[in-house]
């Protein structure tokens, strides 16, 4: 119970003050005195080590030039990690933000509003970075789009992971029993060596709901996989069904989600169906809490 009380500070907290620090590393361990410091609602020591969120809103140059640290550059710049993850990403390759160094936006008639950005991207798992040059275009018009991305990080797309994703492949193909788990990661922030593809298959999974839902005004982290169990199949995909929690930083929200994806070596990870499930006290409690 514990966490969601720290959540629930931080929203009331975060509005009084010109800048959030959020470093989920030590912020589950040290818990900390400044309510300012919003907490991760489950321990992710995987995910990126430092986001930096700026509140209030007014004053912030949303047109060229950008402060790299700044919600607009931030919030464009994490558009990256999804739309990596959902191209090369896999059990054993997963991409995440980790630092803006610059980069400028602009009005473009009709059709949205374009980011150019300087960042580094880090390949988690290898804990390989790369500095690229991103674009990202906020489409504009009544029907919201996804937001196109154009991110070329050749020497990160390098890592070579299919021995292990062929053997990874084979295990969950041939056994017997269809595999599954629950709570990556759990109130304590502790996976399983052996969870630990599954809850990067979920967070692949994840960012395609993550980049498609994502505009200037959000900003999404990955807060759960709830429960992934793999699916019967009869051709060489392997299925999964998954409940994850995701975590929107403007609004504070966790928004649960339901997916069925597919995953195989050759073709990475598909997403089949994607649902939003409504929002619910039970979803934001944090497990084995009682
Ligand atoms: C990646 O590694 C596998 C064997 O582990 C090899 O067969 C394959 O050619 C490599 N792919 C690339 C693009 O280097
Ligand atoms: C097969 O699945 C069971 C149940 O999920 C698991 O305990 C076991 O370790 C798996 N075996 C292999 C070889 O993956
Ligand atoms: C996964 O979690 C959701 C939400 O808590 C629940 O409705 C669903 O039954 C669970 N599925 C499995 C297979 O445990």
């Amino acid at each position: 119970m514990g966490v969601m009380i720290a959540l629930v500070l931080a929203v009331c907290g975060v509005t009084g003050s010109p800048t959030v620090t959020f470093r989920p590393e030590t912020a589950s361990t040290d818990v900390p005195a400044d309510p300012n410091i919003v907490p991760q609602m489950a321990k992710n020591t995987e995910q990126e080590q430092l986001l930096v969120i700026e509140v209030p809103e007014e004053d912030v140059m949303e047109t060229g030039e950008l402060n790299p640290n700044q919600y607009p550059a931030q919030r464009a710049a994490k558009v990256v990690q999804h739309y990596l993850n959902t191209r090369h990403g896999s059990p054993f390759k997963l991409f995440g933000l980790q630092r803006v160094h610059g980069g400028n936006a602009e009005d473009v008639a009709d059709s949205g509003r374009k980011y150019q950005l300087e960042i580094t991207v880090h390949e988690i798992i290898s804990n390989a970075a790369q500095k690229c040059s991103v674009e990202v275009l906020f489409p504009r018009g009544e029907k919201q789009r996804s937001a196109d991305v154009q991110a070329s990080c050749e020497e990160l797309l390098k890592i070579n992971t299919t021995a292990q994703e062929q053997a990874l492949y084979e295990q969950f193909k041939t056994n017997k029993s269809l595999v599954s788990a629950q709570y990556l990661p759990d109130s304590h922030g502790h996976i399983e060596p052996q969870n630990k593809p599954l809850w990067h298959l979920g967070i692949v999974a994840s960012s395609f709901v993550m980049l498609k839902e994502s505009s200037e005004n959000s900003l999404y982290n990955m807060a759960q996989v709830v429960n992934i169990t793999q699916q019967a199949t009869e051709d060489d995909h392997l299925k999964f069904d998954c409940h994850t929690l995701l975590h929107e930083l403007v609004s504070q929200e966790i928004v649960p989600w339901k997916l069925l994806f597919t995953w195989s070596p050759a073709e990475g990870v598909k997403v089949v169906q994607m649902e939003q499930l409504p929002h619910c006290h039970e979803c934001e409690k944090p497990p084995n809490s009682d």
